[in-house]
């Protein structure tokens, strides 16, 4: 498997346990329990900018490849961006649920539970589609010479606001939210 690859599958596990630790917070909501708001403030936060900045850029650059190489196979995965845009605005709303709340404004516990489900439920079934369909496409029908030009847009476009520097920063983020859940399972 090439690298890009292979670093698109670690994030996805590590957004699947992000999501797992959203998940268990807001069904607190439906159980009437107080779920961890600093936590998922962070959460929220987190997805609202680490995707387009880390993750995306990564799986666009493999898309752009796969649909000027093989446009037709490219189709068959649909609509890569709009599918990225529609995460953002649906973790967005959830956000914006947040902080009312932090800003003391009443908010249905329905309304919080209704964003933070349809986020996670709609990035879940994008995760199964990329890794049930656009991956394996694009590591079936991409040469070697596809894959160095994937890496080298990638190169030029970290350098140097979205470096190595960045993603230090989501990898420590990501560390503490996990960290932080794994404790709270245990208490
Ligand atoms: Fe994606
Ligand atoms: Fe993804």
């Amino acid at each position: 498997m090439t690298s890009v690859l292979k670093t698109l599958h670690a994030e996805h596990r590590n957004i699947a346990r992000l999501l797992n630790a959203m998940e268990y917070q807001i069904e607190r909501l439906a159980t009437a329990e107080n779920p961890d708001y600093d936590l998922l403030q962070s959460i929220a936060n987190y997805f609202c900018d680490y995707p387009d900045r880390c993750h995306h850029p990564k799986e666009d650059a493999v898309f752009r490849q796969l649909q000027a190489k093989h446009p037709t196979e490219a189709a068959t995965v649909g609509d890569l961006a709009k599918e990225h845009r529609d995460a953002y605005a649906r973790v967005r709303r959830f956000r914006d649920n947040i902080q009312a709340i932090f800003r003391d404004e009443i908010l249905p516990r329905d309304t919080v539970l209704s964003a933070g489900r349809s986020f996670i439920d709609a990035e879940r079934e994008h995760m199964r589609m990329e890794e049930e369909l656009f991956f394996p496409l694009a590591a079936s029908v991409l040469d070697e010479e596809d894959w160095r030009s994937i890496e080298g847009s990638l190169r030029q476009r970290q350098d140097p606001l979205f470096g190595e520097f960045v993603e230090e920063e989501f990898r420590i983020l990501r560390e503490f939210l996990l960290r932080w859940e794994t404790d709270n399972r245990r208490s």
